[in-house]
Protein backbone atom coordinates (compact mmCIF):
# COMPACT_ATOMS: atom_id res chain seq x y z
CA UNK A 1 0.00 0.00 0.00
CA UNK A 2 3.11 2.64 0.93
CA UNK A 3 4.58 1.65 -2.30
CA UNK A 4 1.47 2.14 -4.06
CA UNK A 5 1.46 5.61 -2.39
CA UNK A 6 5.11 6.45 -2.78
CA UNK A 7 4.72 5.61 -6.80
CA UNK A 8 1.55 7.79 -7.18
CA UNK A 9 3.08 10.82 -5.29
CA UNK A 10 6.35 10.33 -7.39
CA UNK A 11 3.95 10.30 -10.66
CA UNK A 12 2.21 13.41 -9.04
CA UNK A 13 5.58 15.29 -8.40
CA UNK A 14 7.07 13.68 -11.88
CA UNK A 15 3.88 15.80 -13.86
CA UNK A 16 3.70 19.40 -11.44
CA UNK A 17 7.31 19.79 -12.67
CA UNK A 18 6.55 18.20 -16.15
CA UNK A 19 3.49 20.86 -16.59
CA UNK A 20 5.79 23.36 -14.28
CA UNK A 21 7.90 22.93 -17.70
CA UNK A 22 5.94 22.78 -20.48
CA UNK A 23 6.82 25.36 -22.65
CA UNK A 24 3.63 27.72 -23.99
CA UNK A 25 5.12 29.22 -26.56
CA UNK A 26 8.61 28.95 -28.78
CA UNK A 27 9.54 31.23 -31.58
CA UNK A 28 12.19 30.23 -33.40
CA UNK A 29 13.84 32.96 -35.83
CA UNK A 30 10.41 34.02 -37.55
CA UNK A 31 10.61 36.39 -40.32
CA UNK A 32 7.60 37.97 -42.34
CA UNK A 33 7.21 40.52 -45.11
CA UNK A 34 4.24 42.88 -45.12
CA UNK A 35 2.75 44.06 -47.93
CA UNK A 36 4.98 47.25 -48.95
CA UNK A 37 7.79 45.47 -48.30
CA UNK A 38 8.78 46.18 -44.56
CA UNK A 39 9.97 43.26 -43.40
CA UNK A 40 10.26 42.05 -39.45
CA UNK A 41 12.97 39.66 -39.06
CA UNK A 42 12.09 38.08 -35.23
CA UNK A 43 15.77 36.21 -34.39
CA UNK A 44 18.07 36.89 -31.40
CA UNK A 45 17.49 35.81 -28.26
CA UNK A 46 15.69 32.72 -27.84
CA UNK A 47 12.11 33.69 -27.44
CA UNK A 48 10.92 30.29 -25.04
CA UNK A 49 7.88 30.95 -22.85
CA UNK A 50 7.01 28.35 -19.98
CA UNK A 51 3.69 28.05 -18.42
CA UNK A 52 2.97 30.48 -15.88
CA UNK A 53 5.39 32.91 -16.99
CA UNK A 54 4.54 36.88 -17.38
CA UNK A 55 7.11 38.43 -19.57
CA UNK A 56 7.19 41.84 -21.96
CA UNK A 57 8.42 42.32 -24.96
CA UNK A 58 9.68 46.12 -24.75
CA UNK A 59 10.84 48.07 -28.08
CA UNK A 60 10.30 51.23 -29.74
CA UNK A 61 7.39 52.16 -32.09
CA UNK A 62 7.57 50.14 -35.25
CA UNK A 63 10.09 47.65 -33.68
CA UNK A 64 7.81 44.51 -34.23
CA UNK A 65 6.62 43.86 -31.04
CA UNK A 66 2.77 43.34 -32.22
CA UNK A 67 4.42 41.55 -35.24
CA UNK A 68 5.71 39.02 -32.52
CA UNK A 69 1.83 38.85 -31.05
CA UNK A 70 0.57 38.30 -34.42
CA UNK A 71 2.82 35.31 -34.82
CA UNK A 72 1.37 33.77 -31.25
CA UNK A 73 -2.26 34.33 -32.33
CA UNK A 74 -1.45 32.88 -35.78
CA UNK A 75 -2.80 36.56 -37.80
CA UNK A 76 0.42 36.35 -40.25
CA UNK A 77 2.17 33.47 -41.47
CA UNK A 78 6.24 33.49 -41.65
CA UNK A 79 8.18 33.24 -44.95
CA UNK A 80 10.84 31.25 -42.64
CA UNK A 81 11.09 30.08 -39.03
CA UNK A 82 8.78 28.66 -36.69
CA UNK A 83 5.73 29.47 -33.73
CA UNK A 84 4.55 26.80 -31.76
CA UNK A 85 2.00 27.65 -29.34
CA UNK A 86 0.65 24.62 -27.10
CA UNK A 87 2.36 22.32 -29.34
CA UNK A 88 0.86 23.43 -32.47
CA UNK A 89 1.70 26.32 -35.47
CA UNK A 90 -0.90 29.01 -34.40
CA UNK A 91 -0.88 29.79 -38.48
CA UNK A 92 -2.13 26.80 -39.48
CA UNK A 93 -4.24 25.33 -36.25
CA UNK A 94 -5.55 28.00 -34.26
CA UNK A 95 -8.84 27.00 -33.88
CA UNK A 96 -7.38 24.13 -31.87
CA UNK A 97 -5.51 26.42 -29.27
CA UNK A 98 -8.70 29.50 -29.52
CA UNK A 99 -9.98 28.45 -26.62
CA UNK A 100 -6.97 28.93 -24.39
CA UNK A 101 -5.50 32.43 -25.59
CA UNK A 102 -7.02 35.23 -24.45
CA UNK A 103 -6.15 38.73 -25.94
CA UNK A 104 -6.24 42.14 -26.19
CA UNK A 105 -5.60 44.06 -29.25
CA UNK A 106 -3.27 47.06 -29.47
CA UNK A 107 -6.38 48.48 -31.49
CA UNK A 108 -9.40 46.94 -29.52
CA UNK A 109 -11.92 48.09 -32.49
CA UNK A 110 -10.63 45.08 -34.23
CA UNK A 111 -11.72 42.99 -31.38
CA UNK A 112 -14.97 44.23 -29.99
CA UNK A 113 -18.16 42.72 -31.91
CA UNK A 114 -21.28 42.26 -29.40
CA UNK A 115 -24.18 45.05 -29.86
CA UNK A 116 -23.73 45.77 -25.91
CA UNK A 117 -20.45 45.56 -23.76
CA UNK A 118 -22.25 42.78 -21.86
CA UNK A 119 -22.78 40.87 -24.67
CA UNK A 120 -19.33 41.55 -26.20
CA UNK A 121 -17.70 39.87 -22.98
CA UNK A 122 -19.68 36.86 -23.04
CA UNK A 123 -19.38 36.51 -27.02
CA UNK A 124 -16.31 34.05 -26.97
CA UNK A 125 -17.20 32.16 -23.54
CA UNK A 126 -20.44 31.10 -24.77
CA UNK A 127 -18.95 30.60 -28.38
CA UNK A 128 -16.76 28.25 -26.69
CA UNK A 129 -19.63 26.37 -24.60
CA UNK A 130 -19.55 27.93 -21.60
CA UNK A 131 -23.54 27.33 -20.31
CA UNK A 132 -25.49 30.72 -20.54
CA UNK A 133 -25.77 30.62 -16.90
CA UNK A 134 -22.01 30.47 -15.80
CA UNK A 135 -21.21 32.78 -18.88
CA UNK A 136 -23.43 35.45 -16.94
CA UNK A 137 -22.23 35.08 -13.70
CA UNK A 138 -18.46 35.50 -15.03
CA UNK A 139 -19.66 38.32 -16.84
CA UNK A 140 -21.36 40.11 -13.82
CA UNK A 141 -17.85 39.31 -12.02
CA UNK A 142 -15.26 40.80 -14.17
CA UNK A 143 -17.93 43.57 -14.78
CA UNK A 144 -17.53 44.87 -11.17
CA UNK A 145 -13.80 43.72 -10.80
CA UNK A 146 -13.04 46.06 -13.46
CA UNK A 147 -15.32 48.68 -12.22
CA UNK A 148 -17.08 49.03 -16.15
CA UNK A 149 -20.37 47.49 -14.43
CA UNK A 150 -21.81 50.71 -15.66
CA UNK A 151 -21.67 50.19 -19.03
CA UNK A 152 -22.60 47.09 -19.39
CA UNK A 153 -25.41 48.22 -21.77
CA UNK A 154 -23.73 50.47 -23.74
CA UNK A 155 -22.72 50.30 -26.97
CA UNK A 156 -19.02 48.78 -27.29
CA UNK A 157 -18.21 51.25 -30.03
CA UNK A 158 -19.69 54.80 -28.50
CA UNK A 159 -17.52 54.26 -25.58
CA UNK A 160 -14.05 56.32 -25.17
CA UNK A 161 -10.69 54.48 -25.95
CA UNK A 162 -9.84 53.73 -22.43
CA UNK A 163 -13.51 52.18 -21.69
CA UNK A 164 -12.99 50.28 -24.74
CA UNK A 165 -9.75 48.93 -23.51
CA UNK A 166 -11.54 47.60 -20.40
CA UNK A 167 -14.18 46.07 -22.03
CA UNK A 168 -11.48 44.10 -24.17
CA UNK A 169 -9.80 42.67 -21.70
CA UNK A 170 -12.82 41.70 -20.09
CA UNK A 171 -13.64 39.60 -23.08
CA UNK A 172 -10.26 37.81 -22.86
CA UNK A 173 -10.53 37.18 -19.25
CA UNK A 174 -14.38 35.79 -18.85
CA UNK A 175 -13.59 32.13 -20.47
CA UNK A 176 -10.57 32.21 -17.89
CA UNK A 177 -7.60 31.72 -20.37
CA UNK A 178 -4.53 29.92 -20.30
CA UNK A 179 -2.34 32.21 -22.00
CA UNK A 180 -3.40 36.37 -21.85
CA UNK A 181 -1.97 38.28 -24.58
CA UNK A 182 -2.31 42.30 -23.89
CA UNK A 183 -0.88 44.57 -26.74
CA UNK A 184 -0.43 47.86 -25.08
CA UNK A 185 -2.86 47.35 -22.41
CA UNK A 186 -2.59 50.47 -20.04
CA UNK A 187 -2.56 52.60 -23.55
CA UNK A 188 -5.53 55.47 -22.92
CA UNK A 189 -5.91 53.78 -19.25
CA UNK A 190 -6.03 56.53 -16.48
CA UNK A 191 -3.74 56.35 -13.51
CA UNK A 192 -5.93 54.73 -11.27
CA UNK A 193 -7.50 52.46 -13.58
CA UNK A 194 -4.07 51.18 -14.37
CA UNK A 195 -3.48 50.28 -10.69
CA UNK A 196 -6.53 48.57 -10.28
CA UNK A 197 -6.49 46.47 -13.45
CA UNK A 198 -2.55 45.71 -12.71
CA UNK A 199 -3.39 44.62 -9.01
CA UNK A 200 -6.20 42.41 -10.35
CA UNK A 201 -4.22 40.92 -13.19
CA UNK A 202 -1.54 40.19 -10.44
CA UNK A 203 -3.97 38.44 -8.39
CA UNK A 204 -5.45 36.27 -10.96
CA UNK A 205 -2.04 35.39 -11.92
CA UNK A 206 -1.19 34.27 -9.06
CA UNK A 207 -4.72 32.26 -8.54
CA UNK A 208 -4.57 30.61 -11.82
CA UNK A 209 -0.98 30.58 -12.91
CA UNK A 210 -2.05 32.02 -16.63
CA UNK A 211 0.86 32.64 -18.66
CA UNK A 212 1.16 36.51 -20.13
CA UNK A 213 2.74 38.03 -22.76
CA UNK A 214 2.85 41.56 -23.11
CA UNK A 215 3.79 44.96 -24.67
CA UNK A 216 3.87 48.01 -22.69
CA UNK A 217 5.37 51.22 -23.48
CA UNK A 218 5.14 53.00 -20.28
CA UNK A 219 7.99 51.74 -18.27
CA UNK A 220 6.41 52.49 -14.41
CA UNK A 221 4.03 49.64 -14.95
CA UNK A 222 6.17 46.94 -16.74
CA UNK A 223 6.97 45.32 -13.47
CA UNK A 224 3.27 44.92 -12.34
CA UNK A 225 2.19 42.77 -15.94
CA UNK A 226 6.38 40.91 -15.88
CA UNK A 227 8.55 39.32 -14.05
CA UNK A 228 10.73 38.64 -17.71
CA UNK A 229 10.86 40.77 -20.66
CA UNK A 230 12.65 41.10 -23.80
CA UNK A 231 14.00 44.60 -25.44
CA UNK A 232 13.13 44.21 -29.11
CA UNK A 233 15.51 46.48 -31.80
CA UNK A 234 14.05 47.90 -35.30
CA UNK A 235 13.44 45.10 -37.68
CA UNK A 236 12.45 42.68 -34.97
CA UNK A 237 16.21 41.78 -33.54
CA UNK A 238 15.65 40.57 -29.75
CA UNK A 239 18.38 41.84 -28.81
CA UNK A 240 18.23 41.63 -24.55
CA UNK A 241 16.47 39.23 -22.10
CA UNK A 242 16.83 38.88 -18.46
CA UNK A 243 14.51 39.89 -15.41
CA UNK A 244 12.89 43.60 -15.39
CA UNK A 245 14.62 44.69 -12.97
CA UNK A 246 18.31 43.34 -14.70
CA UNK A 247 17.27 45.00 -17.90
CA UNK A 248 16.91 48.36 -16.27
CA UNK A 249 19.99 48.38 -13.69
CA UNK A 250 22.24 46.15 -16.16
CA UNK A 251 21.90 48.16 -19.38
CA UNK A 252 21.50 51.81 -21.40
CA UNK A 253 18.05 51.26 -22.49
CA UNK A 254 18.04 54.55 -23.99
CA UNK A 255 19.59 52.90 -27.16
CA UNK A 256 16.20 51.16 -27.84
CA UNK A 257 14.53 54.29 -26.59
CA UNK A 258 13.32 53.41 -23.56
CA UNK A 259 13.30 55.58 -20.53
CA UNK A 260 13.85 53.33 -17.50
CA UNK A 261 11.04 54.69 -14.57
CA UNK A 262 12.83 57.19 -12.04
CA UNK A 263 13.15 55.06 -9.65
CA UNK A 264 15.63 53.57 -11.56
CA UNK A 265 17.28 56.78 -12.64
CA UNK A 266 17.26 57.85 -8.66
CA UNK A 267 18.90 54.79 -7.13
CA UNK A 268 21.77 55.30 -10.02
CA UNK A 269 22.61 58.37 -8.79
CA UNK A 270 22.46 57.91 -5.53
CA UNK A 271 24.95 54.78 -5.56
CA UNK A 272 27.17 57.81 -7.16
CA UNK A 273 26.83 60.00 -4.49
CA UNK A 274 28.00 57.05 -2.23
CA UNK A 275 24.35 55.14 -1.15
CA UNK A 276 24.83 51.30 -1.08
CA UNK A 277 21.81 50.67 -2.47
CA UNK A 278 20.18 47.04 -3.71
CA UNK A 279 18.26 47.13 -7.08
CA UNK A 280 14.18 47.67 -7.06
CA UNK A 281 11.80 48.80 -8.96
CA UNK A 282 9.45 49.11 -5.74
CA UNK A 283 9.79 52.71 -4.20
CA UNK A 284 8.79 51.56 -0.80
CA UNK A 285 11.57 49.47 -0.77
CA UNK A 286 14.06 52.12 -1.40
CA UNK A 287 12.73 54.54 0.71
CA UNK A 288 13.48 51.42 3.36
CA UNK A 289 17.00 51.15 2.17
CA UNK A 290 17.71 55.03 2.50
CA UNK A 291 16.06 55.60 6.33
CA UNK A 292 18.41 52.10 7.39
CA UNK A 293 21.14 53.85 5.84
CA UNK A 294 20.66 57.18 6.73
CA UNK A 295 19.79 55.96 10.23
CA UNK A 296 22.76 54.06 10.49
CA UNK A 297 24.84 57.30 9.93
CA UNK A 298 23.14 59.26 12.72
CA UNK A 299 23.48 56.42 15.29
CA UNK A 300 26.67 54.60 14.12
N1 LIG B 1 -0.33 45.67 -41.75
C1 LIG B 1 0.87 46.17 -42.02
N2 LIG B 1 1.23 46.47 -43.29
C2 LIG B 1 2.44 46.97 -43.59
N3 LIG B 1 3.41 47.19 -42.66
C3 LIG B 1 3.11 46.93 -41.40
C4 LIG B 1 1.83 46.40 -40.99
N4 LIG B 1 1.83 46.24 -39.66
C5 LIG B 1 3.03 46.63 -39.23
N5 LIG B 1 3.81 47.06 -40.26
C6 LIG B 1 5.19 47.54 -40.17
O1 LIG B 1 5.98 46.55 -39.51
C7 LIG B 1 6.89 47.15 -38.59
C8 LIG B 1 6.65 46.59 -37.20
O2 LIG B 1 5.36 47.03 -36.78
P1 LIG B 1 4.74 46.61 -35.39
O3 LIG B 1 3.32 47.02 -35.41
O4 LIG B 1 5.05 45.19 -35.12
O5 LIG B 1 5.58 47.53 -34.40
P2 LIG B 1 5.44 47.76 -32.81
O6 LIG B 1 6.77 47.45 -32.21
O7 LIG B 1 4.28 47.01 -32.31
O8 LIG B 1 5.19 49.32 -32.73
P3 LIG B 1 4.30 50.20 -31.68
O9 LIG B 1 5.15 50.41 -30.47
O10 LIG B 1 4.09 51.48 -32.43
O11 LIG B 1 3.04 49.47 -31.41
C9 LIG B 1 6.69 48.65 -38.70
O12 LIG B 1 7.65 49.16 -39.57
C10 LIG B 1 5.29 48.78 -39.30
O13 LIG B 1 5.18 49.96 -40.06
MG1 LIG C 1 2.49 47.57 -31.51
Amino acid sequence: MHLRYAALRTAYIIWVIKMDDELVVDINCVEHTYAGGVKVDICGKEFKVKRGERLAVLGANGSGKSTLLKHILGLIVPNSGRVTVFGKDPARQYDEIRSRIGTVMQNVDEQLIGPTVFDDIAFSALNFGLPRAETHRRVEAILHALNIYDLRNRLPHYLSGGERKKVALAGALVFKPELLILDEPMEGIDYASRREIAGFLGALHKETGMTMISTIHDMNVVSNLADKGYVMKHGGKLDLYGTITGLFFNHDLGDYNLAPPPVVTLIKELRLKGFDLHSTLDLNNLCSQITAILESRLHP
